[in-house]
């Protein structure tokens, strides 16, 4: 997936050569400038860290991949109790070690992942989104508190995928998690900063490709696929065997074999 938009790359500082031959390979329009330009999304490098601007974000000054954030932080300390939602989607009682995140984003699910145990393989197709996962994981494994478990229980991948189901081995993985990005009606005050952010500037998955990445899902993993969809919306492909709705979210779960 190329990169449409027109961007602008925003140094304060002499960035890191790999990074800035990253921004001339990957973005054909891009611009370079050391200040914000309004109107088109902003990819910053300042204080050593990747941060994206958008235009007209109303969500803050910038966002970044963090897994120190005082809300990560939180979510680690006070522990996840086996009943919270996230936990029975991922059905934690059968045991499953291995998932693959087909839908990374900036990785809140698949860190959470992680704090349940799982070993996670996480897929981002968009490449400004992957290069800004890449960089929260890069300043993640020299945090004291939570390096080793990103450096053993996290793997990141830039790949469509549909292409990374195609050429994996069938049942490599005991869970598969899928979380496409939906059209929104309006911004909820239940959509988190970070996904205000996706929603501005990525385009929703078409529900024919959604269903094509289940299907194939769905002979790959060893367990259950589980997707994440909006409360309302119908299930993807057919009837799920299990579905826990939220408020904001509801899983649908696909469990193998049924
Ligand atoms: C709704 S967001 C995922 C949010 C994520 N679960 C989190 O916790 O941050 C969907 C992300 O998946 C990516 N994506 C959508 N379809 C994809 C595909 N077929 N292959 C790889 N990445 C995809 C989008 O670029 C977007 O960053």
């Amino acid at each position: 997936m190329g990169v449409e938009s027109p961007y602008v790359f925003v140094s304060e500082q002499a960035p890191p050569h790999e990074l800035l031959r990253w921004v001339r390979e990957q973005i054909p329009s891009f611009y370079e400038s050391d200040r914000l330009i309004d109107n088109c999304p902003n990819l910053v490098w300042s204080e050593q860290e990747l941060k994206l601007v958008v235009p007209r974000n109303s969500v803050g000054p910038y966002v970044k991949v963090d897994f120190s954030s005082p809300q990560m932080n939180h979510r680690r300390r006070q522990g996840l109790g086996k009943k919270q939602l996230f936990a029975k989607a991922l059905g934690l009682s059968a045991q499953p070690k291995t998932a693959l995140d087909l839908t990374a984003g900036f990785a809140t699910d698949a860190f959470t992942m992680l704090l349940y145990g799982l070993h996670v393989t996480a897929l981002e197709r968009h490449p400004i989104v992957y290069k800004l996962l890449e960089d929260g994981v890069r300043r993640a494994h020299l945090d004291l508190d939570i390096g080793l478990l990103i450096k053993n229980q996290l793997q990141i991948e830039q790949c469509e995928a549909l292409e990374y189901l195609h050429k994996a081995e069938p049942l490599s993985y005991d869970l598969i998690f899928y979380d496409p990005m939906y059209p929104t009606k309006k911004k909820t005050a239940l959509s988190k900063k970070n996904m205000q952010v996706l929603q501005a500037f990525i385009i929703p998955n078409e529900t024919e490709e959604m269903e094509e990445v289940l299907n194939q899902a769905l002979k790959m993993a060893r367990q259950r696929v589980v997707v994440k969809r909006p409360p309302s919306a119908e299930p993807l492909l057919r009837k799920p065997s299990l579905s826990f709705p939220g408020k904001s979210v509801r899983y649908d779960i696909y469990l193998s074999g049924k």
